[in-house]
């Protein structure tokens, strides 16, 4: 499993990266004193603006850094690397001393963090962990392993596997090969769904079923792409479908991919109702809510992405005040260099039925926003 081989590596006591905030800079309207915006000016950096999750990560955590008195620069990268290196590098340049990055290819910013590395500033990894730098000081998420394993449960349970039932008609995606969280959806789902597959009671008639967890790339979406993922669900059903069979079953990663499959469907002519394949989803987007509250959708697994921002913004005044900063897991996130201490935060199933008490009564969507 992948989680054991990512488990593997041993773990020294957690150095807790002290004094990496004390500004050198004049705080932007004059003095360093403590607690000032010298102490804490954040460069954040994010991916696009074409996800709605990624615009209220930003946005929610430039406010509470704002209002706490930070000095705070957010950019978004249209999800192109060589645009988000050189907002990282303008964040270095305008003094950044703790850099909160949601990387877009997780393994092409050793060399941007070399340069935050010598101006000492403090690299916290938001959601996505960064791979192949020493220079990754902190890194909070989902327990990303386990959105996954709530995906690949949620099918078992609704299709009766336990109890020996199917054979059913899957279609697994995977999300972008660029991105390391991709990964960790896909093994823990497949470490639910695959011995269902070697067992005959799933079956994937395109045949885009991974030998095993590692093999997740070959059936990923670049960019995490609606439009992709709705060209290749067009493929599958035209190419292995045409004799009339049925997909019971799509395993979506997210809920972007989700979309694109759901439109797939449609055109093929798939509507809400008994017939219609379960498809599993991530983010709690409103599209996905809205399709969810229509039966073309049946779950999402929730990241309540403020909770997120809480906990980075918990992390930087720990930075800030030369705090220990408090991490509940030493052992997965191995990112080729070392393993990121790591805050894993808790994701959940939302279904239709808890629309209304998970997303809406916490606040996290208004009932406007999805049609209530
Ligand atoms: C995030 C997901 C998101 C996906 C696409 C992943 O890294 O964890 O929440 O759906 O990227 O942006």
């Amino acid at each position: 499993m992948l989680k054991k081989i990512l488990t593997g590596a041993a773990i020294a006591a957690l150095a807790v990266g002290l004094g990496a905030c004390s500004s050198t800079r004049p705080a932007d309207g004059g003095g360093d004193a403590a607690g000032g915006s010298g102490d804490c000016n954040v460069g954040i950096a994010m991916p696009t603006r074409s996800l709605e999750r990624w615009i209220n990560d930003g946005e929610q955590l430039q406010k509470k850094l704002q209002d706490a008195g930070c000095t705070v620069d957010l950019q978004y990268a249209d999800n192109k690397t060589d645009q988000q290196i050189s907002q990282i590098q303008n964040q270095i340049s305008g003094g950044a001393k703790i850099l909160v990055i949601a990387a877009i290819d997780g393994s092409t910013l050793g060399p941007v963090l070399q340069e935050a590395k010598a101006q000492n500033a403090t690299v916290i990894a938001y959601d996505r962990l960064i791979n192949g730098s020493e220079n990754v000081d902190y890194y909070a998420t989902f327990d990303n392993y386990k959105v996954g394993t709530l995906q690949g449960q949620f099918i078992e349970e609704q299709l009766g596997l336990k109890d020996g039932k199917g054979p059913f008609n899957l279609e697994p995606f995977a999300g972008s090969p660029d991105d390391n969280n991709a990964k960790f959806f896909f093994a823990g789902a497949w470490d639910v769904l695959k011995p269902y597959v070697d067992k005959g009671q799933l079956v994937v008639p395109s045949g885009k079923s991974p030998a095993n967890d590692d093999a997740w790339a070959s059936i990923g979406i670049q960019g995490w792409a609606s439009d992709k993922a709705q060209a290749e669900m067009d493929n599958r059903l035209s190419s292995f479908y045409g004799d009339g069979k049925k997909v019971n079953v799509v395993l979506s990663p997210n809920d972007s991919l989700a979309i694109g499959i759901e439109a797939s469907l449609k055109s093929a002519g798939y509507t809400a109702g008994a017939d219609y394949p379960i498809i599993t989803g991530q983010d709690a987007d409103k599209a996905n809510v809205k399709a969810i509250l229509e039966g073309l959708q049946a779950m999402t697994v929730w990241k309540d992405t403020r909770a997120l921002g809480d906990r980075v913004f918990t992390m930087i005044q720990e930075i800030k005040d030369g705090k220990t900063v408090e991490v509940n897991d030493t052992k997965t996130y191995d990112n080729g260099k070392k393993v990121v201490p790591s805050y894993l935060l808790t994701p959940e199933v939302v279904v239709k039925d808890d629309v209304q008490s998970k997303l809406i009564d916490s606040g996290f969507l208004k009932a406007s926003d999805v049609g209530l």
